[in-house]
């Protein structure tokens, strides 16, 4: 990420060994030529480092209103009131709060994450910001760790790109959908010069709907009026695999 403070790559998680085995003939391992890849390779792309929780301020920063437009996504996402939404990859909570104002208190928000550190942010921010409807969950590297068939909205920002078991973690968030339950990939636009973040934190809507489609996803539709990120939509249909 171009704009994001170098510390912020000296504090990606230096997770436990990604060697790939024989087991998972869905990645391969080949030698990282970016300092922000690992190196691990899933459709053709590198998974990007998972932002480590030192870095947390960043996600909080005033500008970020102004630069990516969090009003946007919310009015892309279509939230309604009761709604059960999960907010993968929480981080400190900065978009779980606003999903829980829509959803409202008949409503509940899962906000998922991998780091612990991560978690107790978010739940001091929930307390300074008196909301009372978001429900932290320590997810793992494979399983988002949420109620099967219960969910209405999976929302994913700034997230899947460094998953380092997409497939898995994709498998466990369309299990926890309900039929028709919805999916949005929040991504940085890939290839548009005018965003100010590096490569392997980018995807391309083409890249997602390849990845999707492994997963018996829907197309609903794609949201590009936010400055710098897409917002792709899917909606569950039948089995979960094709
Ligand atoms: C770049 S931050 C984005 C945070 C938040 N979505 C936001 O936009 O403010 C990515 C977050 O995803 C988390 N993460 C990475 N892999 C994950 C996984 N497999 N499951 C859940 N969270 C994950 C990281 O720990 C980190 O907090």
């Amino acid at each position: 990420m171009q704009n994001l403070p170098a510390l912020l790559l000296a504090f990606a998680l230096a997770l436990p060994s990604n060697s790939v085995r024989a087991d998972e003939p869905r990645y391969e391992q080949l030698r990282s030529v970016n300092a922000e890849g690992i190196g691990k390779f899933y459709m053709g792309r590198e998974i990007a480092h998972v932002m480590g929780h030192p870095a947390a301020d960043w996600l909080e920063r005033p500008e970020r209103e102004r630069e990516e437009r969090p009003d946007l996504l919310l009015a892309a996402l279509e939230l309604q009131p009761g709604m059960k939404v999960a907010d993968i990859g929480a981080g400190t909570g900065y978009h779980s709060r606003r999903f829980a104002q829509l959803v409202g208190e008949q409503g509940t928000v899962y906000a998922v994450d991998i780091q612990p550190e991560m978690l107790q942010l978010l739940e001091q921010n929930m307390t300074s910001y008196s909301v009372r409807n978001v429900r932290p969950v320590l997810g793992d590297i494979k399983d988002a760790k949420l109620p099967a068939s219960q969910i209405d909205l999976v929302v994913m920002v700034d997230v899947y790109h460094e998953f380092e078991f997409p497939y898995e973690m994709m498998e466990s968030i369309v299990r926890a959908l309900k039929p028709g339950g919805r999916i949005a990939f929040v991504e940085f636009k890939a290839g548009d010069r005018s965003v100010p973040i590096r490569p392997l934190h980018t995807m391309s809507e083409m890249q997602i709907r390849k990845e999707a489609g492994a997963f018996a996803l829907q197309w609903v539709k794609t949201v590009s009026t936010l400055p710098w990120q897409h917002v792709v939509i899917f909606a569950k249909v039948g089995d979960q695999r094709k």
